[in-house]
Order: C-alpha cells, then structure tokens, then sequence
C-alpha cells in the first residue's frame, strides 16, 4: 500500500493527514498555535510555528500509522492563504511575524490606492478587490517598516512566500522557492489572465520581484522535502490554497458547480470554466485550479467570520464550553424573539468589504440570553452566505437549481444546515468525506504522482451523506432575509 501525506496549515491549527491510495484516511494528527493581535485589527503569527507544527504533525501521523517514509509516494500542502511571510535566504529565518489574512492594518494605504484610480486595474489583472485581506499590502508594509528591508530585497538577499512557499522552502532545506497559480492569484501581485507575476503592480506597490516565488500548476513537482526530516526523501507534488483545495476535494470540476467551506471564516467557490469573468457585484475572481497549464476560474465570496463566532461565543462571552453546545441552544431560542448579530470583527468580507466596519447585535430585549444569541450567531452565517449567493447569481446566470456542496466543521449542525438551506432557498449538500481540503491536496499530489484517476473519475467517488432542502416559505424566508440587509446596513453607517 502507498500513501498521500495531506498538510492542511490552517488560521488555528495545523493537521497532516495520511491517505492511503484510494484516498481513505489512515492517521491524523492536530496542533494549535498562537495567535497574535499586536494592535486593533492586527493579527499575526510566529511563521516558526507555522513551520513547527506542519513538521510535528507530519511525523506524528507517520508514527500513529506506524509506516515508513518510504511507502508515502507524495506531499500534498494546503494552506490559508495570503498570509504573508518574509524570510532571508541565507539563514532561512523570518524577518518578522507572519501578517495574517485577517490583517487589517493596510486598510488606509488601500483606500489611498483606491482614490486613487488603481482598483480598476488591480481587479481586470488579479480578480481581485482593493483589500488588505490579499498579500501585496501585507508584503509592501513589511519592506516599508523593516530596516534595510527593501535594499536587501533588490539585492535578492530576500523571500517573500504565502504559506505554501514557506512551509516547502522549509521542507526542501531552502532548495524550493515556488509556489502554485492558486496561491499566487491571492496576492494581488499576479495577474491570473495571463499566469504571471505583474510588473506594473509590483511597481505600483515598490515589491522588489526579486523576492516572489517560481509558480506551477496545481499537480507539479515542487522539491523534494529534506531526507533527514521523515528519514527519507518525499516529493512534494501538489499544493493549492485551502478554499481551492476544498473545491477539487468537492470535485467541483464542472462549470457551475459550487462549494462552500466553513472554518474560521467562509468561503464559498462557482466553478466559471476557462473564461475569466469580472464580477460586477463585488465578488472575486480567482484561480479555482490550475492543471496542465490550463487555468479553471472561480468566482469566490470570502466572509471572514463564521465559525469564528462560535469561538467567539466560547472564548469572549463563555456562554458555551464547546462549540457543540451552539446547536442545541439555538433549538430553544425564543421564536418571537429575532436578535440579528452582524459579525463584522474584522471588518466585512465580500460583497461589502468594508475593513474598518465593526460588529453589531439587533434586537435586544430584558429576555434575551444565551439562547438568541447562539441562533443569532449560526443564522449569521446562513445569511452571509445568500448575500455570496445572491452575488453569484446575478454575475453569472446560475441554475435556479443549482446544489450548494458544503464542508468544514461547522457543516456538522444539522441545524445550520437546514437553516443555510431555508434561507437560500437552494439545496445544500453535506458529503460523507468533510476533510476535503486536505482530501483536495492529497488528490493533486496523487494526480502528479500517477496514483489517483482523472478528475472525472474522482468525481465519480464524492458521496452524499445529507441533503438539506429548504422547507422554509417564501414570506418567512423574505422576512428573514429583509431584516438582515437592513441590519448590515445600519452596521456599515455606525461603526
Ligand atoms: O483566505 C483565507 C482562508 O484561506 C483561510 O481559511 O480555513 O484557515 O479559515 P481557514
């Protein structure tokens, strides 16, 4: 029997998962490490650590499956993405802290930017919005605030890496600098028309392109990671970013298809096909893969918070121990009472982006307790995902049909569930196999390593473990639906 070693380094914790070749799940292991938030709307991590547990867990599910090194064909990484690192080549050591996606603090030099006039172009080349959710802001305040940053860039002293990059240079004892098309479409730096770096953003934002990493396909050979790390070489042959390897997990390979990931945020996926389309309801465009040097675009809504707000229920108010207690709390909730809970603690994601808006509740009655707040909290969620849903519709002409297929820990509320369903009015589909981010990254490598079949053929083994269809009526549904317009609204005028 071969095996797939799936990293997934995620926002809180980083999982190796072993598969064996017909992509069943042999072994897993978890780690969490630190977040931190230096200032309002900072959020970084110590890229040591991301590092760390991405090779601790590894070894760790070797151990658990008790194999050897030898018997694992391939190392498939997935990531969050536009997370930002900074490292020096010649000691491999981090410049400074990795700035997170979350990461709010470029927000007046993008609104600068946006001012102006270079959003237009910005968004025609990288599909992407003026935001400092994406990595070229992030990269260009590290050069601006580093002593000597920039000069020791130009002299290629310097490189710059998403999560991908960093974790494989780290991997291959600093003999890869390369990343894949899907990392690097989230940069703001690579123009996803014509799959290469941008030189005239790169000017724009004065990045040395000195420091950028060599981009491949999605299935491609990346290095081979040191032979004293697992006590054996191992190539590493597929990478993508977290939401796009959920979507080739979901086997989304088929335009119009969609998925939609629920973790620390939510991500939702339209396969597009091959023609880039620009969104003109404040989506993004995005490299949903890209095989054989053929890119497949995506339109993508990113929300920001979503499961999130059970951490947060848990971790800021603690009127939950764990997150499963959420779902039974929403059940009693008050039915006349409808408290509307805008989770905008890092600004709002798509369709709004607005980084400096901050959350609000609605609604509030002498009666309201624990309860309202959890089902205010999943309903969050349900209706972020119809404003995605909405957007993609109007963009791009959906089937009225169309299925939603969903993954990522929250999805395991039936609750959530049917109500995502109720108020989208649309179909949504739980599969029986929900690791599919590092089922997606698995696949890739697998694909590259001649173990796994044609994207057709693992298509033909995704498996329903639950449909949820919406039972809600049309009025309750518009209802619902009205009073949360009306209260992201409100948010984005007050905060
Ligand atoms: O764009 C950010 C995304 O990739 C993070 O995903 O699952 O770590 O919340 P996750």
């Amino acid at each position: 029997m071969r095996f797939i070693l799936a990293i997934d380094q995620g926002t809180t914790s980083t999982r190796a998962i072993l598969f064996d070749q017909n992509l069943k799940v042999a072994a897993v292991s978890q780690q969490e490490f630190p977040q931190h938030f230096p200032a309002s709307g900072w959020v970084e991590h110590d890229a040591g650590d991301l590092w760390t547990s991405a090779a601790g867990t590894a070894r760790a599910v070797i151990e658990k499956a008790r194999i050897k090194a030898t018997s694992i064909a391939a190392i498939g990484i997935t990531n969050q993405r536009e997370t930002s690192v900074l490292w020096d080549r010649a000691t491999g050591k981090p410049l400074a802290r990795a700035i997170v996606w979350q990461d709010r603090r470029t927000a007046a030099f993008c609104a600068e930017l946006r001012e102006a006039g270079h959003e237009a172009m910005i968004t025609e080349r990288t599909g992407l919005l003026l935001d400092p959710y994406f990595s070229g802001t992030k990269l260009k305040w590290l050069l601006d605030t580093i002593p000597d940053a920039r000069a020791r860039a130009l002299r290629g002293e310097l490189a710059f890496g998403t999560v991908d990059s960093w974790l494989i240079w780290n991997l291959t004892g600093g003999r890869s600098h390369v990343t894949d098309a899907t990392n690097a479409a989230r940069t703001m730096l690579f123009n996803i028309r014509t799959n290469q770096w941008d030189k005239d953003i790169c000017a724009l934002l004065d990045i040395p392109m000195a420091l950028l990493p060599e981009v491949f396909d999605c299935a491609a050979d990346f290095g081979r990671s040191r032979a004293d790390l697992f006590g054996h070489e191992i190539p590493i042959l597929g990478v993508a970013g977290d939401q796009h390897a959920a979507t080739v997990g979901q086997a989304c390979f088929t335009p119009g298809m969609m998925k939609s990931t629920y973790g620390t945020g939510c991500f939702a996926m339209l396969n597009i096909g091959r023609d880039f389309v620009t969104s003109k309801n404040r989506l993004l465009t995005t490299i949903a893969y890209r095989l054989n040097g053929e890119t497949t675009y995506a339109l993508e809504g990113s929300i920001f918070i979503a499961g999130a707000v059970v951490q947060w229920l848990r971790d800021g108010l603690k009127i939950i121990r764990d997150a499963s207690e959420t779902q039974p709390l929403a059940i009693a909730a008050d039915d006349t009472q409808h408290l509307v809970m805008v989770p905008a603690f890092t600004g709002l994601g798509a369709p709004y982006w607005k980084p400096d808006c901050r959350g609000a509740i609605y609604g509030l009655t002498r009666s309201s307790g624990p309860k309202e707040f959890a089902r205010a909290a999943l309903e969050s969620v349900g209706f972020q995902t119809r404003d995605l849903l909405d957007a993609m519709r109007a963009d791009w002409g959906m089937a009225e049909d169309a299925i939603l297929r969903v993954d990522g820990g929250m999805v395991a509320s039936d609750w959530t569930m049917q109500f995502l369903a109720d108020i989208l009015g649309t179909s949504v589909d739980r599969p029986e196999m929900t690791e599919t981010t590092a089922l997606g990254a698995a696949y890739l490598a697998g694909l590259q390593a001649g173990l796994c079949p044609s994207p057709q053929d693992f298509a033909k083994n995704w498996a329903l473990e639950r449909r949820f269809d919406p039972k809600m009526d049309a009025g309750a549904r518009a209802d619902k639906y009205a009073r949360w317009v009306k209260a992201v609204q409100a948010t984005m005028m007050v905060t």
